[in-house]
């Protein structure tokens, strides 16, 4: 709960404000509207392209969110330095956190072309009104809208008041100008209050920025896209000259020394499949409760995958702690993972080596069936493509490249790994 102030005059915008709209409009007939070409930009960017349903929307705002350190301030930037650099356009940044200095020196570690690129450093929105009117920039970044005041709420930055109202204006601004606004938003890790949650209404495109530190892989997930389909992800990884793109076998251990515990899977994010690396260790325990481990996978699943392998599979795993992994930082939700994941605790307890070139698609029920998933297609291409050679499902892969073993049952995926 926030506390709310209220204005004693209300400020102007509202929903009769938003995206110009005059306030005292009529009913128009529909089939006499003017369509109009939507100008898109593609920003060299291919992943950040595909996030944004291909290419940035002349007029559009967008909400890029994220935890502190996740790399929104890199990728406007380079972003900027595209528009920059390619385009030629005016681009205003607006930094409320970080001073001038702070900027030109992440701008030389990017390498960013600067032409173009305008500067300012304030927490007043009155002065970022003020450039606008001043000059016409075609870009805007607002880095971060929780930084930026308006004085005219008594209320202070970073509430929802404050940045409601600012992004109400952006809106307008961007209709009514056709000038392309990102507003980059901190989300905390126990959820922000008045995080770009309440703001997604607002804007046309939400972007939200999460990954795993230590190995410095991001992804840029599309939440809401008025002009592209959302359910996309743009895969990057953090390096010392910034965010790079990267491809689909990023979440594979690089190292091929193989050890038992391991099996890979095909994962869907959105439109896209990855190939994932499942870890499990099985390691004899004193404790009374045995440890059941999870990292990146739900903690209950596991312990049903493991119920069903005792009772159907006859592995005796109440005397042992179960260690689970899933490798690159990835947070695997869907079913499809699950025999994966058997193999993988059939491994590590028969102490067996499985080839890092089989891969495991499947989803388990408690009478230890196997049954198929979606997206068969983009999961197999995505396996072959990365050489995988062998393929254990209860689906035929259909793909030359790939042989299949049919598994029916967990008994099955037992038999064939024992060979
Ligand atoms: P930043 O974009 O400032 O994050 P945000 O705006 O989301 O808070 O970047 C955060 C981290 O990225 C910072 O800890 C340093 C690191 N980084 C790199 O590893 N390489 C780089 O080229 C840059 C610019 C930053
Ligand atoms: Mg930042």
């Amino acid at each position: 709960m926030a506390e709310e102030i209220l204005q004693a005059s209300k400020p102007q915008g509202g929903v009769a404000g938003l995206s110009g709209h005059k306030v005292g409009s009529s009913p128009i007939l529909m089939r006499e509207v003017q369509g109009v070409e939507t100008i898109r930009y593609t920003t060299g960017i291919g992943e950040l392209d595909l996030a944004l349903g291909g290419g940035l929307v002349k007029g559009s705002v967008i909400l890029i969110g994220g935890e502190p350190g996740i790399g929104k301030s890199t990728i406007m930037l380079q972003l900027a330095s595209v528009i920059s650099h390619q385009y030629k356009r005016k681009l205003l940044y607006v930094s409320g956190e970080e001073s001038a200095e702070q900027i030109k020196m992440r701008a030389v570690r990017l390498d960013a072309d600067t032409e173009n690129l305008h500067l300012l450093t304030t927490s007043s929105f009155e002065d970022v009104l003020a450039a606008l009117e001043a000059s016409y920039f075609e870009f805007v970044v607002i880095d971060s809208i929780q930084t930026v005041v308006s004085s005219e709420l008594s209320s202070s930055g970073g509430t929802v008041g404050q940045v409601r109202h600012i992004t109400y204006k952006l809106v307008e601004l961007a209709k009514s100008r056709g000038i392309t606004v990102f507003i980059v938003g901190q989300v905390t890790k126990d959820g922000n209050i008045a995080g770009p949650k309440v703001l997604e209404h607002l804007v046309d495109t939400v972007l939200y920025f999460e990954g795993d530190y230590t190995r410095g892989i991001r992804l840029l997930r599309t939440v809401k896209n008025r002009f592209g389909s959302t359910n996309e992800v743009g895969l990057f990884e953090m390096t010392e000259k910034g965010l790079v793109e990267v491809g689909g076998d990023l979440f594979l251990q690089q190292d091929t020394s193989s050890a038992s515990g391991q099996a890979i899977c095909a994962v869907m994010e959105g439109t896209r499949s990855f190939l994932v690396e499942i870890q499990a260790l099985i390691a004899p325990t004193f404790l009374q409760f045995p440890r059941r481990n999870t990292n990146g996978f739900d903690h209950n699943r596991l312990q049903m995958l493991a119920a069903v392998l005792e009772k159907r599979g006859g592995f005796n795993l109440s005397s042992a702690d179960i260690y689970l992994n899933i490798a690159g930082g990835l947070r695997i939700t869907e079913p499809a993972a699950d025999i994966a994941v058997c193999a993988a605790l059939i491994s590590s307890f028969k102490d067996k080596v499985i080839d890092r070139r089989k891969i495991f698609i499947g989803e388990v029920g408690l009478s230890g069936e196997v049954r198929p998933v979606s997206n068969m297609v983009a999961r197999v291409n995505e396996a072959a493509r990365l050489g995988m050679n062998t393929f254990y499902s209860p689906t035929d892969a259909a793909d030359k490249r790939i042989k299949t073993f049919r598994i029916k049952n967990v008994r099955d995926l037992i038999l064939f790994l024992d060979k």
